[in-house]
């Protein structure tokens, strides 16, 4: 069984969950170096593709987190964290969500 689980998912360790205050971001890394962004709203943690669907701008770096929305600074597009869909113009592309788990206190992301 766990063998059929490696299979299908891998969860990879990010970071301590305690790092992360209520109501910010941060970015982490894949093993393969891939960004991605890690958002704290209320207890939840959730995990997008940290890149904004509209042009070439890392969202933790160059956005805004306001409750479960981020906001690229860019072109005031936005997105909802806990889906990833865009939800307001010009950003018509769903970013990538990932699974989050935190496990003895440590944000892990399911790919
Ligand atoms: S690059 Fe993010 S809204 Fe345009």
């Amino acid at each position: 069984m766990r063998d059929m689980q490696d299979t299908m998912s891998k969860l990879v360790p990010l970071f301590p969950a305690a790092e992360l205050e209520e109501g910010h971001m941060r970015q982490a890394h894949l093993p393969d170096g891939h960004a991605l962004a890690v958002y704290r709203v209320g207890d939840q943690y959730y995990a997008t593709d940290d890149r904004c669907t509209h042009g070439e701008v890392s969202l933790t770096e160059e956005g805004t987190l306001d409750g479960c929305i981020v906001e690229c600074s860019f072109h005031f597009g936005s997105f909802n964290v806990t889906t990833g869909e865009p939800v307001a113009m010009p950003c018509e592309v769903a970013l990538k969500i990932y699974r989050v788990q935190v496990d003895n206190g440590v944000v892990h992301v399911e790919i």
